[in-house]
């Protein structure tokens, strides 16, 4: 379908009702691939918006937008505990995550909730309470939005890293990812070391699947506001990677600062943290705020504009850099 002139406002979970020239869905693979090489050559400006969930505009996009809409979740094959799970990219992550649980599949119960579509997790290599989507992900399958080929990843071509893939990177903007394959397992290893997921877990009884997504759910709602109820994108910054000599400093100064040893050999701050020192938690500045719960959440409580809610992550920013000589960088996308 081809919308003209058309309203993003349920398109983002910013609620920011900006406009887009023209945004273009798709049901299936097919009809993407036929009108990519239609368009071959041409050079207007497409953009892949898949749930809004980690976008911000900051006023209209003169341009096309291309939303995947293919659905779909498909049990592909199983050797031993191994399963093969597939999903269309426009089906919906958390629909994709109670279907697994529901049927004893293990995997993905960690990252129950996030909200999204499936086809933006291999880009975002969306990750919570421990779990990363990559170690999962089997395959991607995504149309090259240049010329209309279809091509297949293998998990070591999509370079995932820490809310990063090769989507994000050197193919930004190069692929509509049309279905992701997943290698999830009936027997799983759960991984509960995470905050007080243990503690939390132990008090549900068992340790099943759907217990654990069940605890998920609850430590995510009493943190993150629901973006239908309050606009938001989750974290809006990631959390730094820091040398153990610069951790050591500001631990000097600030003896309770969270730290975390990182797989890469440095250490992990966490970014709500020191927004939360800076004094940002819970300020609103008109409809623009920093959630009262979770101050790595900007929040819009109603009419903020994209601008406005930018200017106020930007203060957040610049507040970290000058208290703690921390540069944040963003998980959010700015348009
Ligand atoms: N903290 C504060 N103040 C705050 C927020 C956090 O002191 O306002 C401290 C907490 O006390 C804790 C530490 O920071 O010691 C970590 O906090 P939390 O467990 O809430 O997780 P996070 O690091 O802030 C990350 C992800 C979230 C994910 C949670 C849970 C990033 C950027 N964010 O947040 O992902 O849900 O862990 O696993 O890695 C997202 O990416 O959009 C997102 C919500």
């Amino acid at each position: 379908m081809i919308y003209e002139n058309v309203s993003l406002k349920k398109y983002n979970t910013f609620g920011l009702n900006v406009k887009a020239d023209r945004l273009v869905t798709f049901r299936h693979e097919e009809n993407a691939i036929h009108f990519f090489e239609q368009n071959k050559g041409s050079n207007q400006k497409l953009k892949v918006l898949g749930g809004g969930s980690n976008i911000l505009f900051t006023g209209d996009y003169h341009g096309t937008l291309i939303h995947p809409e293919m659905e779909g979740i498909t049990l592909e094959g199983k050797t031993g505990n191994d399963v093969i799970v597939s999903a269309g990219a426009g089906v919906i992550w958390d629909k994709l995550v109670e279907s697994t649980v529901n049927k004893g599949i293990g995997g993905l119960e960690n990252l129950s909730l996030i909200p999204g579509l499936v086809g933006a997790v291999p880009v975002q290599n969306i990750g919570a309470y421990g779990a990363e989507a990559s170690k999962t992900i089997e395959k991607v399958r995504a149309v090259n939005v240049t010329d209309g080929t279809l091509r297949e990843f293998t998990p070591e071509e999509c370079r995932f890293g820490y809310r990063d893939s090769i989507f994000k990177g050197e193919l930004k903007g190069r692929y509509l990812i049309t279905r992701v394959y997943f290698r999830l397992s009936t027997k799983p290893k759960l991984s509960l070391e995470y905050g007080s997921l243990k503690y939390e877990l132990s008090k549900m009884g068992s340790t099943s699947l759907g217990n654990v997504r069940k605890t998920v759910i609850n430590s995510r709602t009493a943190k993150l506001p629901d973006p239908q109820l309050i606009g938001n994108a989750g974290s809006f910054f990631k959390n730094p990677v820091v040398s153990p000599s610069v951790a050591e400093e500001i631990r000097l100064k600030n003896p309770r600062v969270p730290l975390f040893n990182d797989p890469s050999g440095g250490i992990k701050l966490a970014a709500g943290w020191l927004i939360e020192q800076c004094g940002w938690k819970g300020k609103r500045i008109g409809d623009a705020g920093v959630h009262d719960k979770q101050a790595l959440v900007i929040v819009n409580y109603g009419n903020a504009t994209g601008l406005e809610l930018f200017e106020l992550s930007e203060k957040v920013r610049i507040s970290v850099a000058e208290k703690f000589g921390i540069n944040l960088e963003r998980e959010v996308e700015i348009i």
